[in-house]
């Protein structure tokens, strides 16, 4: 620490173009710094606005917790990838786990998105949404055989095939129904995404995919089998990864592959190279879309093949923010907590993967960081957990009512929320210029119970 820093206790981080200060006292994430980097999100004359509809009078008319998306930071991602890969015949494959409320599939269908999916019940979101099964890839470990029925009775585009046995099931289920199943095999090259272990999915100790070593081997059995209609190769190799390298590498084995497979007879249609692309939480930098992009570009040209992509977080997760208000202040001799309305059932990312997000105060209560103002404040919900936080040590100036926007909440929040501790789940809600619209209710408490009955056998 220097001099200066002693005597203030402040350490600017180290990263470039950074929102946060260190302090002694705690994490200062500043509100108007962080949403210069958020396009759904402004101030104006101090209050929070999600493009031209006020945070404030979303939190009055829908009540919190809730959950709000940007329609066009939706589409802009969207666009941004097409336009990034418009060179090459390509499909971006929405990957569904990441928001599949109707209303944000529905938008996506109609710009002329496919979908990852990884079960029945995402299928028939996107169906129910509009969108068209032959632009749908069914990712997933775990295929049943009532799955597999479904989709291909639907029309699946392909099914992403992570072991002989599924591929054997997916065969069998084709037979009875007089089909050919559209395959691809998804295969682990072995890369570290160099993220998080629990959303690195491309090494050889995760369950995912099928060896590369293996890989040719399957292929020639797939090309076998009666039913199965060869058509791509996929991998996935994690989530928010922030750097291209690992992406490239896992391009490189997937490339030999192909190129074996051709010395074999074996041809391909479509090279998938799922999703995974970071999305920048508070100070991080992730590879930009055109980065990616251009790093893939040359290699991918070459091929001559259609190229799908499965990007979720990255089109989802900055076009949302989850709402919430304080509900109790308990200042303690050790930390402060500010309880609040959501909770780690709403939102548990942070509780799950340490993930850091920032909480920002829907009105402006000063300019910049202000020591003497300011506590650091814990930002807790009621569950009876102690892992029930949504951030830590965070410098904000708060007052009971306040309403908070946690930012970066479109991916991997509703779709992970539960009913923990018998918590409605939380309303979501989608904001176009200055419309905005209840895309789904919160949930009452009698529907929590109402598929249950009392033991009346005795
Ligand atoms: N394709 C496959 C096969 C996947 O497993 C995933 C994510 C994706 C595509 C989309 O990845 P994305 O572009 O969203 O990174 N709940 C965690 C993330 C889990 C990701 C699981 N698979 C989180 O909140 O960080």
């Amino acid at each position: 620490m220097s001099h200066s820093e002693q005597q203030t206790g402040v350490t600017e981080s180290t990263l470039g173009e950074s929102v946060t200060t260190q302090t002694e006292q705690g994490l200062y994430i500043d509100p108007q710094a962080l949403t210069a980097h958020l396009p759904a999100l402004h101030y104006r004359d101090d209050a929070l606005y999600m493009e031209q509809v006020s945070v404030a009078a979303l939190a009055k008319h829908y009540g919190t917790p809730c959950y709000v998306y940007s329609k066009q930071a939706i589409l802009d991602v969207y666009q941004a990838y097409t336009d990034s890969f418009a060179s090459l015949t390509h499909q971006v494959c929405y990957a569904v786990k990441a928001n599949s409320n109707l209303a944000v599939l529905g938008v996506l269908a109609q710009t002329g998105a496919g979908f990852d999916i990884v079960s029945r019940g995402e299928l028939m979101r996107v169906l129910a949404a509009g969108g068209h099964a032959s632009k749908v890839v069914f990712s997933g470990v775990g295929k049943t055989k009532s799955d597999i029925e479904y989709a291909l009775t639907q029309g699946i585009g392909c099914f992403n095939v992570e072991s002989i046995s599924e591929l054997t099931l997916i065969n069998e289920v084709a037979q009875q129904l007089d089909k050919a199943a559209p395959i691809s095999l998804r295969v682990n090259p072995d890369v570290d995404a160099k993220t998080h272990p629990y959303i690195s999915t491309g090494l050889k100790d995760n369950k995912f995919g099928i060896a590369h070593e293996d890989a040719v081997a399957v292929y020639q059995q797939a090309a076998e089998l009666s039913h199965i209609d060869i058509v791509g190769i996929d991998c996935h190799i994690g989530s928010q990864l922030t750097e291209v390298a690992p992406f490239v590498a896992a391009l490189d084995k997937v490339i030999e592959l192909i190129h074996k497979l051709n010395d074999k007879g074996i041809t391909l249609q479509h090279v998938d190279l799922g999703g995974g692309l970071g999305v920048r939480y508070i100070d991080e930098s992730p590879v930009t879309i055109d980065e990616f992009a251009a790093a893939l570009l040359p290699k991918l040209s070459a091929l001559g093949l259609t190229v799908f992509f499965e990007p979720g977080r990255s089109i989802v997760a900055n076009a949302g923010v989850l709402l919430t208000k304080v509900d109790v202040l308990k200042p303690t001799e050790h930390k402060n907590f500010a309880i609040v309305d959501a909770a780690m059932n709403d939102l548990i990312r942070p509780a799950l993967y340490q993930a850091e997000m920032a909480v920002i105060p829907e009105t402006l209560p000063n300019k910049g960081l202000d020591t003497d103002a300011m506590q650091p404040w814990d930002i807790v919900g009621a569950i009876c957990e102690t892992g029930d936080f949504l951030a830590k040590d965070r410098l904000l100036s708060l007052a009971t009512d306040d309403v908070l926007a946690i930012t970066g909440a479109g991916a991997y929040g509703f779709t992970m929320s539960s009913n923990y501790n018998s918590r409605p789940r939380a309303s979501e809600v989608m904001v176009s210029g200055d419309l905005h619209q209840l895309i789904r209710k919160r949930e009452t408490i009698e529907a929590l119970y109402a598929d249950e009955t009392l033991w009346q056998a005795d």
